[in-house]
């Protein structure tokens, strides 16, 4: 057996090709602040922007332009405070920002992360009592307003990020008695206590005034652990699964495929991102690195990807498939 004949020149390498990007398979995340006429670069990720509320339909145009067809708002409001009631008012940023862009772009499809972080005044995803322990009905009760709160905005899914336990089932019974039974929820399901979130943290001015988050996020050690998870939120109802982050968590995304019948999303995240773009600016790696992440998070088992690298996928899939 010679597997070289299979790579002897581009024709057959194209018809034994297993997997290939499209447009249909790339989500990309976009931070919204208060303010007017804001477009500001995010120091920890080059290339990604806060934008103001008035900026969003120049932002949809290229974005429409660019092919991407898939976007999870982040809100970096102003203010926070105990209660992380900016997250879940009719007049919240990420309440407008969703109005703004069905508005603007009908056909844009909008998917909400829905947590506490950048919402509360001590950056927690969750409330605790006084011992520390999560209170999980509060945090629970919270997270299901903050979710329908979303889906009356006109979001098309929701994303809770905030690895509550229980949260998918809460937030379905929310969203189906308030009449949204056909809006679908995409679960954080196994996402990692991992410090490659650390350029979010910055953009999302969102880092825990105290402690970290390892109470509730996974151990980056344990993959058990994330099977767990992704059962849970298959029982519980979710539409979705995904694993967080992607690329040094590619086991983690193969397992729970193979388990799960739903489809699978990956996130790569902010960390992931920094790492690549700078290496990339640095003239250290090759552009093509980019397509290659996320060609392998796809051959892992995620068909969805959420990415910072969305605006410039068509231009790679142009180039190397
Ligand atoms: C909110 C949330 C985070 C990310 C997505 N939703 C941050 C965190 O959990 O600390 C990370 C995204 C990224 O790093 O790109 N809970």
């Amino acid at each position: 057996m010679l597997p070289t004949r299979l790579r002897k020149n581009a024709a057959v390498r194209d018809l034994i090709r297993e997997t290939e990007l499209s447009m249909r398979d790339v989500v990309y995340p976009l931070f919204v602040v208060d303010g007017e006429n804001i477009k500001r670069e995010i120091p920890s990720m080059k290339g990604q922007y806060h934008l103001s509320l008035d900026m969003l339909p120049k932002e949809l145009e290229e974005l429409k332009e660019l092919g991407v067809r898939y976007i999870i708002l982040f809100g970096v409001p102003d203010e926070k405070d105990a209660e992380a009631t900016p997250a879940f008012v009719d007049d919240g940023i990420i309440q407008k920002a969703i109005r703004i862009v069905k508005e603007k772009d009908p056909e844009m499809y909008v998917i909400t992360d829905v947590c506490l972080c950048e919402y509360k005044s001590d950056g927690h995803c969750c409330f605790f009592h006084d011992n520390g322990d999560i209170k999980r009905d509060k945090s629970l009760e919270t997270l299901c307003k903050v979710t329908v709160s979303h889906a009356k905005a006109g979001a098309d899914m929701v994303a809770p990020s905030d690895m509550m336990d229980g949260h998918i089932e809460a937030m379905r019974k929310a969203l189906d008695d308030a009449g949204f039974e056909s809006i679908p929820i995409m679960g954080y399901s196994a996402k990692f206590a991992s410090t490659f979130y650390g350029p979010f943290r910055d953009a999302a001015n969102s880092a825990p005034a105290f402690g970290d988050r390892r109470s509730y996020q996974m151990d980056p050690a344990n993959s058990e652990e994330a099977l767990k998870e992704v059962v849970l939120d298959i029982e519980e109802g979710a539409d979705i699964v995904m694993v967080k982050p992607a690329m040094p968590y590619l086991d983690i995304i193969a397992k729970a495929k193979e388990l799960s019948y739903l489809p699978m999303a990956a996130y790569q995240v902010s960390g992931e991102y920094a790492m690549i773009r700078n290496a990339v600016d640095a003239g250290l790696l090759d552009e093509k690195a980019i397509y290659e992440s996320m060609l392998c998070i796809k051959r892992a088992g995620a068909k969805i990807i959420i990415t910072y690298f969305a605006k410039d996928l068509k231009a790679l899939i142009e180039k190397y498939q």
